[in-house]
């Protein structure tokens, strides 16, 4: 048991029993279904590998395992796009002889936390367990109605991130860094707010930072940025006591569509898509200097190569740096499996909205569902 929450080996003999995994096998696809029946291909099966240690824990000691996941958003019926096929496929190289259920969202109970969808779930299952780390952030059936009733435990994936994501909120080893980047601030405030409670350093970059540029009165051009956000970031970095880093230069396109490069304003008709060298270089020596590092969010649109050096540089200092660093799922995952740097930091995420949650609000709805189950 750990903070209350029972782990695998609370589960007692699972020898014979039957075993139902949430695991989060909702990974990147490629492709469509084309006329052929031929399904779509994974991209990148990190969160599928992620739940082994999970699975073969149980197989090896007699369980039978059923594994269940969701896959993308389809809209509570059956669609081929979101079929478990090649997720199946896959499985069955890395885990042959375990089972795999349909994509839960194909029925409206899941997502609607409906006890009927929950009961036939577990209809004929024994044991529990979570190791959806990256859907735990989600009041679904699948997340909460079994430890309603079955004997329950979370799964190793789901015990390495809480330990590393609540190591980061509860015991920080200053100085403290976090890094954030991605487009929206509005989906971000709350662990923004949260992480000025226990951070040193706060290092602002991508698309959300023309929302506090906008709250700086400082000219935007045409860059994105959210309106209703601005007074919300205003009162932000009011209250930051100089903790945030903004960028102090970018790099975009001016009005006639030619890379330009800027200092922290954009002149009209610029749109600014990623921060420029010398901030780059300033957010490297932040990481550089730190113990400890949480990034979450590219610094810019690196998928076009104009754009990816703030966030290449930002991955960069993260692989360089002696900090013990952190990398929220999502985007920023992404951009170090690009770069090929994902081997070399300490933790990356599987989940990127629940790495999030989890820093916000230091809990999650799939772990205190855990630890109600009969068996805690
Ligand atoms: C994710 O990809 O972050 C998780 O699988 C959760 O997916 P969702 O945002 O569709 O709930």
């Amino acid at each position: 048991m750990i903070n209350g929450i029972p782990t695998l080996e609370d589960l007692g003999d699972v020898s014979g029993k039957r075993v139902l995994v949430r695991t989060d096998f909702n990974v990147p696809l490629d492709g469509e279904v084309d006329d052929d029946g031929d399904h779509r291909r994974i991209t990148d099966d990190f969160r599928i590998r992620a739940a082994l240690p999970t699975i073969e824990w149980l197989t090896e000691r007699g369980a039978s395992v059923v594994c269940a996941s969701h896959l993308g958003r389809p809209k509570g019926e059956p669609n081929p796009q979101f079929s478990m096929e090649p997720v199946r496929d896959r499985l069955a190289e890395l885990a042959p002889g375990v089972e795999l259920l349909e994509n839960l969202r194909f029925d409206p109970g899941e997502t609607g936390n409906s006890d009927e969808f929950t009961a036939t779930l577990i209809e004929g299952v024994d044991l529990y367990v979570n190791d959806a780390f990256g859907a735990s952030h989600r009041s679904h059936a699948s997340t909460v109605g079994p430890p309603r009733t079955l004997p329950s435990a979370m799964g190793r994936l789901l015990e390495k991130e809480v330990d590393v994501l609540l190591g980061l909120r509860n015991q920080p080893k200053r100085p403290f860094v976090a890094v954030l980047g991605g487009a929206k601030i509005s989906d971000k405030l709350g662990v923004v707010e949260a992480l000025l409670d226990v951070v040193d350093s706060l290092v602002i970059g991508g698309a959300m930072c023309f929302t506090f540029f906008a709250a700086q009165d400082k000219r935007i051009g045409d860059s994105l940025f959210e309106r209703d956000q601005v007074d919300n970031c205003r009162r932000i970095l009011d209250q930051s006591s100089g903790k945030i880093h903004l960028p102090d230069d970018l790099v975009g396109v001016d009005a006639s569509g030619q890379f330009a490069t800027w200092g922290s304003q954009v002149p009209d008709g610029g749109k600014g898509f990623d921060i420029g060298p010398g901030s780059a270089a300033a957010f490297s020596d932040v990481i550089m200097d730190a113990r400890m590092v949480f990034w979450n969010g590219p610094m810019g649109m690196f998928e076009d190569e104009r754009f990816a050096n703030g966030t290449k540089t930002v991955a960069q200092a993260m692989a360089d740096t002696k900090a013990f660093t952190v990398v929220g799922g999502g985007d920023s995952a992404a951009a170090l499996a690009q770069f090929r740097l994902d081997d070399d930091v300490d933790h990356v995420s599987t989940g990127g909205g629940a790495s999030l949650e989890l820093l916000e609000n230091g809990d999650l709805p799939g772990l205190a569902a855990l630890r109600g189950a009969p068996n805690t």
